[in-house]
């Protein structure tokens, strides 16, 4: 662990479909779960609710949706000059608008945020950032390297926050971090592998399109190796201890980017549910996150190389494929035993 400070809590460009449920003006969520007091309001007679009417519709407070506009700019924009240059390199990091969002609309100030598969750190910056502590695992030196890198520039930058990084693998996370902490974690924000090799980057060879920094490392221990039922049980053993950490009233919110091998789609939000319910949470809410941008009503994605490849080949086949331009966002809660999520 090379921070130690850790507190326990305290209490991409293709048109698509126009999307009339999403507002005008969004970015990423930026008010805090318990933000403005509208409990008098409520009583009043000018009261309407969180819907206001525009032009003869309804339209909801951005943070109040389940679709997080989380790409309004490009994950090189988001991590331009608050994360390190060699963050690129991992293959399959978080968007940054995706952890803030999470960490904004379920967290306060001062509490305890976790990621067991870290990565180069996205969730433990944008917590830091936002004033809340962090700690977060991850199996291979190399990516908890630039995590701590990151760590360490986001407080040059002036996050608040403190953070810590273990190195280890945390489907023994009970055995990595200090009894203490036990109940004490606000929020889990975390996402799974997607197999051993992803998109990565691309540059062009002699023989075509040479992919590169398309795999989290080369050691079996680490869970991308593991095919989806592997992944499935080692995904459910560090959600037990996650739910373990958990405080009452605390949440899980996992991301699973739709996922195709060979064509056919893998259903890993179902894995991801399923797993959820063996570590004894509940799923409480399923939410998408954009990965295009809302440009007047339209849906702008920014597709890689071999999505549009992937895509268009099936179209040409025959296979009538959708461009994916979302994560789905699985938010789970800790059931008390007696069915009530606590
Ligand atoms: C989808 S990536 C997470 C990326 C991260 N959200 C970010 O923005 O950098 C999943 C991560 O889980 C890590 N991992 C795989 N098996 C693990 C294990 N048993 N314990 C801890 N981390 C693991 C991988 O090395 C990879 O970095």
């Amino acid at each position: 662990m090379s921070h130690t400070l850790l507190r326990p809590g305290r209490d991409g460009a293709a048109t698509a479909t126009a999307v009339s449920a999403v507002p005008e003006h969004t970015t990423a969520g930026r008010s805090d779960r318990n933000g403005p007091d509208t409990s008098g309001l409520a009583a009043s007679e000018d009261y309407r609710g969180r819907h206001r009417e525009y032009e003869g519709r309804h339209r909801a407070d951005p943070d109040g949706l389940s679709v997080w506009a989380t790409a309004q700019s490009t994950g090189p924009a988001q991590r331009r000059g608050r994360y390190v240059p060699e963050s690129v390199k991992h293959p399959a990091r978080m968007l940054p608008a995706i952890a803030a969002h999470a960490i904004h609309a379920y967290t306060q100030p001062g509490d305890l945020v976790l990621d067991p598969m870290c990565g180069i750190g996205t969730t433990l910056v944008e917590a830091v950032h936002a004033g809340r502590d962090a700690f977060g695992i991850e199996y291979e030196p190399r990516w908890s390297n630039i995590a701590d890198a990151n760590i360490r520039h986001a407080h040059d930058q002036g996050a608040s926050g403190r953070a810590s990084v273990i190195r280890g693998d945390a489907t023994r996370l009970m055995s990595l971090v200090p009894k203490a902490l036990t109940g004490q974690v606000a929020l889990v924000v975390t996402s799974p592998p997607y197999g051993p090799t992803v998109h990565g980057l691309v540059r062009p060879g002699a023989d075509g399109v040479v992919k590169y920094d398309d795999r989290y490392g080369e050691d079996k221990g680490n869970l991308a190796y593991r095919d989806l039922t592997g992944l499935a049980d080692g995904f459910a053993q560090i959600l037990a201890g996650c739910a373990t950490l958990l405080r009452p009233g605390g949440v899980v919110v996992v991301t699973a980017r739709p996922w195709r091998k060979r064509g056919e789609l893998v259903d890993l939000p179902s894995a991801v549910i399923a797993a959820g319910l063996r570590a004894g949470l509940v799923p409480i809410e399923r939410c998408v996150a954009l990965l295009a941008a809302v440009r007047d009503g339209q849906l702008v994605a920014r597709p890689s190389f071999f999505q549009l490849q992937q895509v268009r080949k099936a179209r040409s086949s025959g296979v009538p494929m959708h461009l994916i331009a979302h994560e789905d966002v699985l938010i789970l809660a800790k059931e008390d035993g007696t069915g009530v999520v606590a």
